[in-house]
């Protein structure tokens, strides 16, 4: 699931290893995916060592580093915004130096430098170890640039420092990159071609979070169904690999099953899966652990087969609907949520209809919908004319929203009068006397504080709901605690 996120949610500066006496400050913040909120705490872990603590005045930075998100236009802007904010900091604090990470960096390369003045360092998603050089380079008064996608790297080694953690939930990287090369999207480009991360550093860095009081851990990836470690490379390259690796090759089911066996109180969520990656082994592992949340976010991008197969993606209409029943009949419970582009290039009235009906047949919890945002270098920029207008797009995707909003409603109704778990995880948005926290299901449910506190499993009788959130009372703990 990739939500562009405007805002910088950073939580609390954090003091991190002091192994340089030399102490400076960088400031740090991200846009995009969880994936690269997640690579900002890698980032945070590789600078702690060279002396940098975060801070969260941007005024006061030695080092300023905005990881960037390239999925749609808008979301390029906000960055060429902020960058724009940057410079009028600068005219305050003329030692600060600017970097420029992510997919926005991958995308543009040296042409930052010259788009950019404010910009010192430009550095893509696999090169964050090389930081270190690239910021002495910079010290030394020239720009600094790494872009090098790479067949290996997948940061298991590094612990990284959880910067917007509330203690309670936390993401763990297990596959880079993506093999899929949907037609519109940028994300091949920039994180390059799909690699897996050795299971047992998985398993530690979630061992450790686990010592850490953590409940909750989502396992992220562009593509996690299609997670699959045989001893390192790529995901590509697996037809190459010995008669042993393949014997003894981890798929995600496997994994998944094995992080919900050894730690049968933490919950475990996982992000994002594709339809034709998407096994009926993974949906058979998350009916045998009730650790496993009961929530799969599913994007289909559209409801029409002939668009599905200008975007590549790879299944049918009826191939998605087949996954979506065998997801019923198995977990009954389930929640699905979707990701849906409207006005891809020649998409018809009748295509978009498709997608609305295809809409009514699954009812999803949640959805993440956009308007289709053209991408240079992509298969469906270089081929395909941006020939649906601005106008049908919004409304379209007007309509797909208020559609949406019906089901999550209907969805939600069925909850009221039940009693869920509900792991708190911060206290309301809108009352101090109130928590917040989510269902297996991913559901928001908000409720009185009474005696319980952050990271308890509670069990919370729900009294009514809106399309966003439920609402109810805490009948006691659950037997999770
Ligand atoms: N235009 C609009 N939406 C896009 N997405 C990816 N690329 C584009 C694009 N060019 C959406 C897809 C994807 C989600 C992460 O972002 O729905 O699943
Ligand atoms: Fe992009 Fe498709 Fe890969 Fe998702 S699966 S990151 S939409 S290419």
């Amino acid at each position: 699931m990739e939500k562009i996120i405007d805002e910088n949610k950073q939580g609390q500066p954090l003091i991190l290893d002091q192994k340089k006496e030399n102490q400076r400050k960088l400031f740090i913040e991200s846009y995009g995916c969880q994936m690269n909120f997640s690579d900002s705490e890698i980032v945070a872990s590789i600078l702690a060592k060279e002396g940098f603590n975060t801070t969260q005045d941007l005024e006061d930075a030695d080092l300023v580093l905005v990881n960037t998100c390239s999925i749609r236009e808008k979301a390029e802007q906000t960055v060429r915004k902020r960058l724009e904010k940057y410079n009028a900091v600068k005219k305050i604090n003329p030692r600060m130096k600017v970097g420029v990470l992510g997919c926005m960096a991958e995308r543009l390369k040296s042409k930052f430098l010259e788009e950019e003045k404010i910009v010192d360092l430009v550095v893509g998603p696999d090169a964050y170890k090389d930081l270190p050089n690239l910021i002495e380079e910079v010290d030394a008064g020239r720009n600094a640039v790494n872009v090098i996608l790479s067949k290996e790297e997948t940061y298991g080694d590094i612990s990284p420092v959880r910067l917007q953690s509330n203690g309670v939930s936390a993401f763990v990287s297990i596959t880079r990159g993506c093999d899929n090369m949907c037609t519109f999207c940028v994300v091949p480009f920039t994180r390059g071609r799909e690699r897996s991360r050795d299971p047992q550093s998985i398993l530690e860095e979630i061992d450790e979070l686990v010592a850490q009081n953590f409940k909750e851990v989502t396992l992220l990836g562009q593509n996690v169904d299609s997670y699959l470690w045989y001893g390192g490379g790529l995901k590509k390259d697996f037809e190459k690999a010995s008669d042993f690796q393949k014997a003894t090759a981890v798929n995600f089911a496997k994994l998944l099953d094995m992080v919900a066996e050894k730690h049968p109180k933490l919950r475990l969520r996982f992000t994002t899966s594709n339809p034709q990656d998407m096994t009926l082994d993974v949906i058979n592992v998350m009916a045998k652990h009730q650790n496993i949340c009961k929530y799969i976010h599913l994007p289909i991008q559209s409801g029409s087969d002939r668009i599905l197969k200008e975007m590549n993606r790879l299944h049918t209409r009826q191939e998605y609907f087949d996954l979506i029943d065998n997801i019923k009949s198995i977990i009954p419970e389930c929640a699905i949520s979707q990701d849906i582009i409207t006005g891809f290039p020649t998409e018809t009235e009748e295509d978009h209809q498709d997608t609305l009906s295809l809409m009514e047949y699954v009812k999803y919890e949640y959805g993440f919908m956009f308007a289709y945002s053209e991408r240079p270098g992509t298969l469906a920029a270089r081929k395909m004319v941006d020939d649906v207008p601005e106008d049908i797009k919004k409304r379209r995707l007007a309509e797909v929203i208020e559609l949406q909003r019906k089901h999550s409603e209907y969805r939600h109704q069925a909850f009221v009068g039940k009693t869920v778990e509900i792991l708190i995880e911060k206290e309301s948005k809108k009352s101090d006397a109130h928590w917040s926290g989510r269902t297996t299901q991913n559901t928001v449910a908000v409720f009185p504080k009474g005696e319980y506190k952050i990271g308890d499993f509670v069990m919370v009788h729900i009294d009514e709901c809106t399309s966003a959130t439920l609402l109810g009372e805490a009948v006691g703990y659950s037997d999770n605690n």
